[in-house]
């Protein structure tokens, strides 16, 4: 994986508008939960337009490791035959987690209701981030944890069949802390409860519905039977809003720009950006609106704006939360100075976000002001960045910080250069040839 890589320093400074259509890749999130619920079906599902990227693949070595078979096919199909609720088997080495944080949390709900012992390893920004979230309310379902100082991995679980059912109160908005009570409910006798304040992304509480899973979701409560049947599906991932929001910032802040992007996943759980970059005055028009595989999706087309600072409403974090990055060069070259806050959980994603953006940006000569929660960013009414000087910001093993200050670089008069975007290849592995495509020049530079 790409910890394991040479990092890949990458430049990119300002070359005209972008112009065309893209096609993002399939979502990350329904991408992963594809894979683990097929493999929990009995028969085979058929997934096309699946992500395949780092994090993605992990989870499909995963599932193979534990005993389905998952297999793509030369036309790009994903054809996967799963072990039935229940039914994975023991894996015999440690199962490898890269970068993805996703997978762990998932695949760990998962394990917590199977009589299995597993090892999960990954790269040093996952090492760094906090599992507690997930061993605490599996352990109260009876799952034994082994983990590194600070509840860490490289951490070793043993799953107990049958567990104990739960009701269980989310400390945290985290769709990852969600799922994993769900998916160790799946295997668990009775009812297992997740009680959520503040509505997070719900694919899996759709999707398990869509394998026939006994799930409801009343007010607040989402509860799950046990000892399910799934079944399975042919599933259509539709494009990852997380990826086209790098593109309608480039879009909204290149002079001259005017793009297509193709087939976004619509719901409204993971939308907030486009909510943020429009009470921005973005322009940012949705053509096209249907639904595939039960999710809404639409085409976007988005034309360049000038922007205004705002307040970014904290409540629009958890549907945005993967896009603050992004969001945070879009106040950039906004007039005036926008004011993120209540975005806390920044600080534990694949790296420090909000550090990472204050010196990214501040690098680039942006003025920003870090907060405990959240940043402000003093606007530059469009004008374009100064480059970094020959200085490199650091990625910090963070797709997103990577691809976020890559289209910083776009409205540049001299070169951002980013020190390593390998990570990229984690979620977005054709971003760079797609930044090419639609007019951007990135250009690599020896390490
Ligand atoms: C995800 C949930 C979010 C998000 C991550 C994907 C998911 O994490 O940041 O990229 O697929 O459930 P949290 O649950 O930590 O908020």
């Amino acid at each position: 994986m790409h910890a394991d890589v040479a990092p890949r320093p990458l430049a990119i400074a300002a070359a005209g508008p972008l112009t065309g259509e893209v096609t993002v890749p399939g979502d990350k999130s329904i991408s992963h939960r594809s894979l683990m619920f097929s493999g929990l079906a009995v028969g085979e599902s058929r997934i096309r337009g699946l992500l395949e990227g780092e994090d993605v693949l992990a989870t499909a070595a995963a599932m193979r490791a534990m005993g389905a078979s998952v297999e793509r096919r030369e036309d790009g199909e994903w054809r996967v035959s799963g072990v039935g609720v229940g039914g994975l088997l023991q894996p015999q080495t440690a199962l490898e987690m890269g970068n993805s944080g996703t997978s762990t949390r998932l695949l760990m709900g998962i394990v917590a209701s199977h009589p299995i012992t597993a090892t999960f390893t990954g790269d040093a920004s996952l090492s760094r981030r906090p599992m507690a979230r997930v061993t605490e309310p599996l352990s109260r379902m009876g799952a034994e944890f082994t983990s590194s100082p600070g509840d860490r991995l490289p951490l070793t679980m043993r799953g107990l069949c049958p567990a104990v059912p739960i009701e269980y109160r989310l400390p945290v908005a985290s769709a990852q802390v969600k799922s994993a009570v769900l998916l160790a409910g799946l295997n668990t006798p009775g009812i297992t409860r997740v009680i959520e304040s503040v509505p997070t992304r719900d694919h899996s509480e759709r999707m398990l519905r869509g394998f026939g899973a006994e799930l409801t979701v009343e007010g607040e409560i989402v509860s799950i039977r046990g000892e399910a049947e799934l079944r399975p599906q042919d599933i259509d991932v539709p494009g990852d809003p997380s990826s086209a929001g790098f593109w309608m910032v480039a879009a909204s802040i290149v002079p001259g720009s005017d793009i297509v992007i193709r087939n976004v996943l619509m719901n409204p759980t993971r939308t907030g950006l486009i909510q943020a970059l429009t009470m921005m005055g973005a322009s940012i028009e949705r053509l096209n609106a249907r639904t595939i595989s039960g999710e809404d999706v639409a085409d976007l087309r988005v034309r360049h704006a000038p922007l205004s600072a705002i307040e970014v409403p904290p409540d629009l974090a958890p549907s945005m939360i993967d896009e603050y990055p992004v969001l945070f060069v879009a106040a950039t070259f906004a007039k005036g100075r926008t004011i993120a806050r209540g975005a806390h959980e920044l600080r534990v994603k694949e790296s420090d976000r909000i550090a990472a953006m204050a010196a990214a940006l501040g690098l680039s000569g942006v003025r920003v002001e870090e907060h405990e929660d959240g940043l402000t960013v003093e606007g530059r009414d469009g004008e374009p960045l100064a480059g970094t000087g020959g200085e490199r910001v650091a990625s910090l093993l963070d797709h997103r910080i990577a691809m976020a200050m890559a289209v910083a670089g776009m409205n540049a008069a001299q070169p951002i250069a980013i020190d390593d975007a390998a990570p990229i290849a984690t979620s977005y592995p054709d971003f760079v040839a797609t930044a090419q495509k639609l007019g951007a020049q990135p250009t690599w530079l020896d390490a």
